[in-house]
C-alpha cells in the first residue's frame, strides 16, 4: 500500500480503534480515494489531517467499507444452477432420509435479494411434495441495518431487474412505492445479525448446530485478504453437511479453487469440499 494511506490505516488504529488490516489493500487504496473525493478533500494528506480532527469520519470510512450491494437471482447461471440440479437434489435427499428439512446459511445477505430468491426456487420447486420435506434459511450479516431492510422485505421497482412477471405477481405485493415480500416466503427464513469473524461461533446461534446442505457466501471474500478469506471458509467448512454445497460469487471463484473446493458445475461458482 503506498505510505500515505498507509498512515490513514494506522490513524485509524491508533486515533479510531479500527482495524483495517483485514480488507485488501487494493480495495483498501480504492476506498480511501473514494471518500476523499465525497468529501472534497484534494490529497490523502488533508484526509489524515481531516481524520485527526474529526472522530465521525472514522465511522464514516469504517461504514464505508462494507458494500451492501445485492440483487435477486444475482448471477443467472449460478441460479439456473440451483435450480435445476442442486435444489432438486437436496429435495430427491431429503424425500430419502429421515431427516427432512433443508437447511441453508445465506452468510452475507445484506438486505435479504439472495435469501428471497431461494425461497422463491425452494416454493416453486415443491410441487406435489410439499408436505414430504421442509427447508430453512438461515441469513444472516455484520449489518444490523441491512438486517432490519431484510426482514421489512420492502424494495423499490429498480430492485427488481432479475424478477420475472410470474414471480412478481406471486411473490410481491404494491404497497405505495414499494413492493413487498408476501409473509409466506418470510416464514422460512431467520434472519440474524453475525460477523464472520466472531471468534467463539462457526454458525449462526440461531441455527443451533449448523450442518448446512447449502451456504451462500457471495460477492464478500474479494474485500479481505487471503488469509481472512481462510478464516471465513475455515469457518463455513466446520458447519456444512456432508456432501453440503458452498455457492460464491462470479469473481470469487478462483479464492475457492485454491482453497479445497472443487467447482462441481462448470462456471456455476457452485463448489464441494475436497474430501466432504
Ligand atoms: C456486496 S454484499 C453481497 C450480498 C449478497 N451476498 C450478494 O451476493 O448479492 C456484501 C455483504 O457482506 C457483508 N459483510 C462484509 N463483511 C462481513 C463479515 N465479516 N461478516 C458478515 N457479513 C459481512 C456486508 O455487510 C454486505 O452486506
Amino acid at each position: 500500500m503506498k505510505e500515505p494511506n498507509q498512515h490513514i490505516a494506522q490513524l485509524l488504529m491508533q486515533f479510531h480503534g479500527i482495524d483495517v488490516s483485514p480488507f485488501d489493500e487494493t480495495f483498501l487504496e480504492k476506498s480511501i480515494q473514494k471518500r476523499i473525493a465525497e468529501i472534497n478533500c484534494l490529497t490523502p494528506e488533508d484526509y489524515y489531517a481531516f481524520l485527526r480532527k474529526n472522530k465521525k469520519e472514522g465511522t464514516r470510512f469504517l461504514h464505508s467499507l462494507f458494500i451492501c450491494y445485492s440483487e435477486f437471482f444475482r448471477n443467472a447461471l449460478t441460479f439456473g444452477v440451483l435450480e435445476h440440479i442442486v435444489l432438486p437434489a437436496l429435495i430427491a435427499k431429503k424425500l430419502n432420509s429421515k431427516q427432512k428439512e433443508i437447511r441453508i446459511w445465506s452468510a452475507a445477505c445484506a438486505a435479504g435479494h439472495e435469501a428471497y430468491s431461494l425461497a422463491m426456487l425452494l416454493e416453486e420447486l415443491k410441487n406435489g411434495n410439499a408436505d414430504k420435506f421442509s427447508y430453512r434459511i438461515f441469513a444472516t450479516d455484520q449489518s444490523q441495518a441491512q438486517i432490519k431492510e431484510a426482514q421489512k422485505g420492502h424494495y423499490s421497482d429498480a430492485a427488481l431487474n432479475n424478477i420475472n412477471l410470474k414471480r412478481l405477481d406471486h411473490w410481491f405485493a404494491k404497497q405505495g412505492y414499494a413492493y413487498a415480500i408476501k409473509p409466506e416466503l418470510k416464514t422460512h427464513i431467520n434472519f440474524s445479525v453475525f460477523d464472520l469473524f466472531n471468534q467463539e461461533l462457526n454458525a449462526p446461534p440461531e441455527s443451533i448446530f449448523g450442518d448446512f446442505d447449502l451456504v451462500i457466501c457471495a460477492n464478500l471474500l474479494f474485500y479481505y485478504k487471503p488469509e481472512y478469506q481462510k478464516i471465513i471458509l475455515t469457518k463455513v467448512n466446520k458447519c456444512l453437511a456432508k456432501g453440503g454445497f458452498l455457492m460464491t460469487g462470479e469473481t470469487e471463484r478462483d479464492i475457492l479453487s485454491k482453497n479445497d473446493y472443487n467447482e462441481v458445475y462448470l462456471q456455476s461458482g457452485i463448489f464441494k469440499m475436497k474430501n466432504n
